[in-house]
């Protein structure tokens, strides 16, 4: 589909830092393999009548690149992240992350969904450290671990809180970083941010840029949100019909790091536009090219 490793451009400072800690570092991974494989990839719900959900989906993400998968409702987006992540078994096609067939969960992929599915007896803390203590690591090094983890995720006050005493937008912070707790090398997040103001969504989009940017984690990112797309991705991949298939990619060649006020307008609208006309919405003539961020 695409030759690997062109588009993951990690260079740069960042409008929001999120900080470093000694903890999240490690070498650069190799950006020519494939993170990500998917090949001729279909999948039906079973039932009566049976659903069909994708069909022949083919697609590669490269290590370290971010890939954002954008389509109307029902076009699939879930179930791939599923069939990706190990949530649904692929029948049908070929699903490969990290060089390995995808049978089951694993660890090496972290999942983050719509809504945070935090555990609501356990601190933020704990619940971020969670995945560390099924793994059985000893205490100091599991809560260690999650206190940099909210710091990177720019919730640090809050570990001691539960869940119910968060906003929205902190619930889900502490959700991607309990996802980033085991150090995954791919990270699934299936429109993470679609509950927050457009406000809180913008910072977020910066700051999960600036996580992406320092952990070096391959993403694939679901969302609704063109501008949000383009915005993250080095691609845009459109999902469209009934079953999905993949009927456009997009590369976005913007400079990184890209900050939400200096775009270049004229790239954006034309990104935008190529994604609108794919997705089979109408143009938007009253939008001036740069208000698309
Ligand atoms: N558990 C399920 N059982 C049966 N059919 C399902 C199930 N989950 C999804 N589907 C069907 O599969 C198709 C694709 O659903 P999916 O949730 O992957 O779409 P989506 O693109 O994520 O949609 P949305 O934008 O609304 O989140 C839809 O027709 C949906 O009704
Ligand atoms: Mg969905």
């Amino acid at each position: 589909m695409r030759s690997f490793g062109t588009n993951a451009t990690h260079t740069g400072g960042s409008a929001i830092k999120a900080p470093r800690t000694a903890v999240l570092a490690r070498p650069a991974r190799d950006r020519r393999a494939p993170a990500i494989e998917v090949r001729h990839l279909a999948f039906t719900y079973p039932g009566d009548p049976p659903r069909p959900a994708l069909d022949d989906v083919s697609l590669e993400v490269a290590s370290g690149e971010l890939v954002a998968v954008i389509g109307a409702n029902g076009t699939g987006k879930s179930t791939l992240l599923k069939l990706v992540g190990g949530l649904l078994e692929a029948r049908s096609g070929e699903v490969a992350v990290l060089g390995r067939a995808v049978r089951e969960p694993d660890a090496r992929v972290g999942f983050v969904f719509q809504e945070p599915r935090l555990l609501p007896w356990r601190t933020t803390l704990e619940n971020v450290a969670f995945p560390l203590e099924l793994a059985g690591r000893p205490r100091p090094e599991r809560d260690g671990r999650a206190r940099d983890l909210l710091a990177l995720v720019g919730a640090a006050d809050v570990g001691g809180l539960r869940p119910h005493q968060l906003s929205g937008g902190t619930r889900q912070r502490a959700a991607i970083a309990r996802a980033l707790a085991l150090d995954p090398g791919i990270l699934l997040l299936d429109e993470p941010f679609s509950a927050l103001d457009a406000l809180t969504r913008e910072r977020f989009n910066v700051v999960l840029q600036s996580i992406w940017r320092s952990t070096q984690t391959t993403i694939l990112l679901v969302t609704h949100s063109i501008p949000e797309a383009i915005f993250l991705a080095d691609r845009v991949l459109v999902l469209a019909g009934r079953p999905g298939r993949v009927v456009t990619e997009v590369p976005i060649r913007l400079p990184r790091p890209r900050t939400l006020a200096d775009q270049d307008a004229t790239m954006v609208s034309e990104a935008a536009s190529r994604i609108r006309a794919a997705l089979g919405a109408p143009p938007d003539p009253a939008r001036p090219a740069g208000e698309v961020m």
